[in-house]
């Protein structure tokens, strides 16, 4: 039994892992999240109370991250402001907890030795042309276009240098796109979900044909583990699962499994700096840790993530008119 201390826990993959670690060991959990906008307490509704409980507080509070620290044997680090669109409108939070969040855990970490996973983004990368035959590799030189990836990847170099400098018993991953249950309404699949509930036409930005290489929840989280469990110190890992589809084909395999035609959604504004192409090669994780994903078939998990959201509505409705009010405002 291990006292694992989950930051962002309260988020969509954060709280994702939580379930999956409740369910395939007997690890004792400690959510710390500071609830923004992104965190939702319900997220881990039905979990056991006495394997799991959640700290309100922030990944900069150092005396409070310290204490935690000092009680739990590991941490997870999934604490971040995570959405590209809104590091546009407003990257000022983007810096404080991205990069001087994950300053105050490794000095944590480096006081007490306790072993540190990060946890990142294929977006550090930058991007690839549509024909490039290549996909990213932990050698992948760092080029991020936007003020979130550019945050995940300074924290990285931080977590690199805490390591090398300060010998802190860290390792880092960087996933492509995931999707699944309890992802906020801002990101793509659940706000087009939730328009098509709303009986409005889905939104593609620029010709809809950038491509994001979709991995489900729970293959990264059992990834995440069994880093934690196998990982070398200092090593990074890509997680990918071979998912690349265009925003088209996600959309139009949306529309269909809600019985909509195919081709109803509109072509809207582009985003600034849009990635055009993000693609994993996953195959350290496999040859070095034996790693597979479980979810080879993105059609079912996108009909299971329709079906969440169908029957979860109280849970993502607060959040769907403001949401959709600030696209208004840069015309998505
Ligand atoms: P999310 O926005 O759904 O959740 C982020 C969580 O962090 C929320 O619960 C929020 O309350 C919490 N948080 C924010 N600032 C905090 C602070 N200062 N102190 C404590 N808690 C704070 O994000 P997500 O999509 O679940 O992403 C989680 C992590 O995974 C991020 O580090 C992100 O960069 C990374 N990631 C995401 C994806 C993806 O497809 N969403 C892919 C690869 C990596
Ligand atoms: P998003 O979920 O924001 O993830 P990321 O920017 O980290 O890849 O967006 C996924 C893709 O979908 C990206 O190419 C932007 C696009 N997109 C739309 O076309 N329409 C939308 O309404 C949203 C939110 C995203």
């Amino acid at each position: 039994m291990r006292r694992l201390l989950v930051t962002g826990g309260a988020g969509f993959i954060g709280s994702n892992f939580v379930h999956y670690v409740l369910e395939h060991t007997d690890d004792q959990v400690t959510v710390l999240d500071k609830l923004t906008y992104a965190g939702d307490r319900r997220s881990l509704d039905g979990l056991p109370r006495e394997r799991v409980r959640l700290v309100h507080g922030d990944i900069c509070d150092a005396d409070l991250v310290g204490s935690l620290f000092d009680a739990h044997d590991a941490v997870v680090h999934y604490a971040a402001e995570s959405h590209n669109d809104n590091s546009l409108s407003g990257p000022a939070p983007f810096v404080q907890t991205n990069l001087v969040g994950t300053f105050t855990l490794l000095e944590a970490a480096r006081r007490t030795g306790v072993r540190f996973h990060h946890i990142s983004t294929d977006e550090v990368y930058g991007d690839l042309e549509f024909d490039d035959p290549e996909r990213f590799t932990e050698s992948t030189p760092y080029n991020p276009s936007s003020p979130y990836s550019s945050t995940k990847a300074g924290s990285d170099l931080l977590v690199r240098a805490w390591v090398r400098s300060f010998g802190v018993q860290a390792t880092i991953s960087n996933c492509s796109n995931n999707y699944g249950p309890r992802q906020h309404v801002e990101k793509f699949i659940p706000r087009q979900i939730t328009n098509i509930i709303d009986g409005v036409r889905p939104r593609l930005y620029g010709d809809g044909l950038n491509v994001r290489d979709w991995i489900h929840a729970d293959d990264h989280s059992s990834a995440v583990l069994r880093i934690l469990d196998a990982g070398r110190i200092g090593e990074t890992y890509l997680i990918g699962a071979d998912g690349e589809k265009t925003n088209r084909q996600v959309v139009e395999m949306i529309l269909v499994g809600m019985g909509r035609d195919a081709d109803a959604y509109d072509l809207v504004t582009d985003r600034p700096g849009h990635d055009k192409r993000y693609a994993i090669d996953w195959s350290k994780l496999r040859d070095e840790l034996g790693w597979q994903p479980q979810f080879a078939d993105f059609a079912s998990g996108i009909g299971a993530t329709i079906d969440w959201y169908v029957a979860n509505e109280q849970w993502w409705r607060p959040q769907k008119a403001e949401t959709e009010r600030k696209y208004a405002e840069v015309g998505q």
